[in-house]
């Protein structure tokens, strides 16, 4: 007992030399800095994959872990940053919703990482001085909510992180049937339907079909496993064997996959249900065609089912005739012009704006020493002569599914801040503040 009354107080008196001096707060690790930015009286965070993949380090434990670095630009996300800018603009220039305030936005990359995205979280709701005084630390939020992310298990981890502050997050893409356990996420919100929803659809259309032994392989994280967690209690109801349920994700070995490759061709069933995303596919297809694992009817979820990105990917036909799920089709009006009108993003995001530009024309704004040789970019390359992810409108939906959560943001604003045909106030509702 005594030993523990002699660690007391020097804990005691540890605590009591620190407040002697001033308190401050001061920021653990790198600041993180926002891909895309612009001001305005009340700010809406985005955190969207701008990558899709990451370089994976090996942790020595011996020193700081380097920074997440990402590779690989997602097309997708500047399609996403238009559709929230769109949309911000338009309730900027409404003279009926939020009169008179300003919406601002601050957009962050995760290239799919947790880690990563759970970092840019925590500097959307923290800010990023390096230290912040007693006094400043009692001011508001830097945002008000966060629209994010594509990834169910990102926004898991960003979800778990910020739930306990009460910051909303809104998903436009997470359909995990676990998100929606408000006990271990009490403010995540979606503007897409969870997958309960899907699975079951799923598990129907296969019993329709009469495919009642089949095979699945499922991405290994929330996403895959929950998903056909889910799609297996429904299944086994519906009297529809699994033969088997193999994991894989893009960081696995390539032992690792070959044996996956090994189950699927001792199987017997013919039918392979994918809980998996588009990208998953940019591994699988070479392996699948390598091993001549054709002629299996595909089922697909709505991560990759219409994803023009697979049918391209997918030069030997692996997956001729897979059948799935999509989000209903929908137009949100004026949107694929203001999406294809580029230019102006340069001036809230130059820096990523530059590589998104050499990526999307495949040129390079300043001259490469090494092998590869493109052409230099002059700037005036045009979109209407490509054609890419980014030219493409199939994600309308999703794009839909962000333009209804800045709506969504926008008209909670303008009931939390009293506004009528004018607004009381233009200031930040203080989450934060216990009254
Ligand atoms: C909102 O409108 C004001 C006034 O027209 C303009 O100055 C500001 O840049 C706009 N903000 C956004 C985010 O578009
Ligand atoms: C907002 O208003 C400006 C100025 O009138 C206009 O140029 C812009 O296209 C409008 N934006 C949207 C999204 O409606
Ligand atoms: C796949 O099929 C081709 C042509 O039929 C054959 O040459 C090749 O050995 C097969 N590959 C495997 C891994 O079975």
């Amino acid at each position: 007992m005594e030993s523990i009354f002699t660690l007391f107080h020097v804990v005691m008196a540890i605590i009591n030399s620190y407040t002697a001096q001033e308190t401050t707060c001061s920021l653990r690790g790198e600041p993180a800095y926002p891909q895309i930015w612009k001001d305005g009286d009340i700010i809406v965070g985005g955190i969207f994959p701008f990558h899709f993949k990451w370089d994976m380090t090996d942790s020595s434990y011996a020193v700081m872990p380097p920074a997440t670095k990402c590779t690989s630009l997602e097309f997708r996300s500047f399609q996403y940053t238009q559709t929230l800018i769109y949309a911000v603009e338009e309730i900027n220039n409404s003279s009926s919703l939020l009169p008179g305030v300003s919406l601002g936005y601050k957009i962050f990359d995760t290239c799919g990482s947790t880690t990563q995205g759970v970092k840019v979280a925590m500097t959307l709701v923290n800010g990023n001085e390096k230290s912040i005084s007693e006094q400043i630390c009692t001011k508001p939020a830097q945002v008000q909510a966060i629209i994010g992310e594509t990834y169910s298990s990102v926004s898991m981890a960003i979800s778990k992180s910020i739930g306990p502050f009460s910051m909303p997050l809104i998903s436009y893409f997470a359909t995990c049937e676990c998100l929606s356990d408000k006990r271990k996420y009490p403010s995540f919100l979606r503007t897409i339907p969870s997958d309960y929803y899907q699975t079951l659809a799923l598990a129907e259309m296969l019993k329709h079909f009469g495919w009642t032994w089949v095979g699945a392989i499922r991405r290994d994280d929330d996403y895959g496993n929950s998903g056909m967690a889910a799609f297996t209690k429904i299944a086994e109801q519906l009297d529809i064997c699994l033969e088997y349920s193999l994991p894989f994700f893009r960081t696995y070995s390539q032992e690792r996959i070959l044996r996956v490759i090994e189950q699927i061709k001792s199987s017997t069933s013919r039918v392979i249900v994918g809980f998996v995303t588009q990208w998953d596919f940019e591994i699988l297809l070479p392996i699948l065609s390598e091993h001549n694992i054709t002629g299996y009817q595909w089922v697909g979820t709505e991560g990759w089912i219409s994803d023009p990105v697979v049918a391209k990917l997918d030069e030997h036909n692996i997956l001729q005739g897979a059948i799935g799920l999509a989000i209903p089709k929908t137009k949100v009006t004026g949107l694929e012009d203001f999406i294809l009108n580029i230019k102006p993003l340069k001036s809230v995001g130059s820096a990523i704006f530059n590589k998104f530009w050499e990526a999307l024309f495949n040129c390079k704004f300043t001259a490469q020493n090494d092998s590869e040789d493109s052409p230099i970019c002059t700037g005036e390359e045009k979109l209407s002569e490509i054609e890419n992810t980014f030219t493409d409108m199939s994600f309308m939906p999703i794009f839909n599914n962000i333009y209804k959560a800045v709506y969504a943001i926008a008209y909670t604003l303008h009931s939390l801040l009293g506004c009528q045909h004018t607004c009381l106030t233009k200031k930040q509702p203080d989450l934060f503040t216990v009254s």
